[in-house]
């Protein structure tokens, strides 16, 4: 794995900051947790939910609510792959790549997706619908291969069904009422469009970045591919 260093106090564009109607929505959790640090989660959530990623500028505007370093915060973003540090599309497909889906197709579901949208993993269509990923286990395993459209599952998917599921419209509508809680203020929602425009469908790697052993590639601009 490499990993290409950056000084961040020199980064230059470091991407939007989060609003003042996210500053107030990460602050009514306050009275939720036993310290500030503990609403890291959340903060994160509407973060990303707001900006449709977590940007560095946003990371260090996450701390100073939470009243931690940004390295922390950086911490946590790294950690979980469901932050993204570049923007990602309206829609994010993950598949399954544990071991009940890869025996039952998972492998051959992302590979054909990889061909439908014309991108690979953690990039995004160039119109700014969809970004692909791969996931460790959905919690569904018993209904292999899984995958997840936002949030909304869809199991023992068969690779004739791909183009009507990428069609449909309603295909990450969940079935249930849901919360709302680690929303973006007012519901707002990026433009997934433009934001794609502005970055391009991924990010280029750093110049010294390598594939690992894995075949993910990681840099420390974004110290993971997500
Ligand atoms: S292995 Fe795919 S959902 Fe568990």
């Amino acid at each position: 794995m490499a990993w290409n260093v950056v000084d961040r106090n020199t980064a230059g564009d470091l991407g939007p900051g989060i609003s003042d109607a996210v500053r107030q929505k990460i602050r009514g959790f306050f009275d939720r947790y036993p310290t500030r640090r503990a609403v890291m989660l959340p903060a994160l959530h509407i973060t990303q939910e707001a900006l449709g990623y977590v940007s560095l500028q946003a990371m260090r505007d996450v701390a100073e609510e939470l009243e931690v370093p940004p390295s922390d915060v950086l911490d946590v973003v790294s950690f979980y792959t469901h932050f993204w540090t570049h923007p990602r599309g309206e829609k994010t497909i993950m598949v399954c790549r544990s071991l009940s889906c890869e025996l039952l197709g998972g492998r051959e579901l992302v590979e054909a997706l990889k061909e439908k949208l014309g991108i690979g993993e953690h990039e995004t269509t160039p119109d700014g619908r969809f970004s692909l990923m791969t996931e460790e286990c959905l919690a569904a395993c018993d209904h292999a291969p899984c995958m997840m459209i936002n949030e909304k599952m869809h199991k023992c998917v068969r690779l004739d069904q791909l183009d009507q599921l990428l069609d449909d419209p309603d295909n990450d509508r969940l079935d249930m009422p849901r919360s709302d809680l680690y929303d973006a203020p007012g519901g707002e929602k990026p433009d997934y469009a433009a934001l794609a425009r502005q970055h391009g469908h991924h990010d280029e790697p750093a110049a010294n970045a390598e594939d690992d052993d894995l075949g993910y590639t990681s840099d420390v601009g974004e110290m993971k591919d997500s």
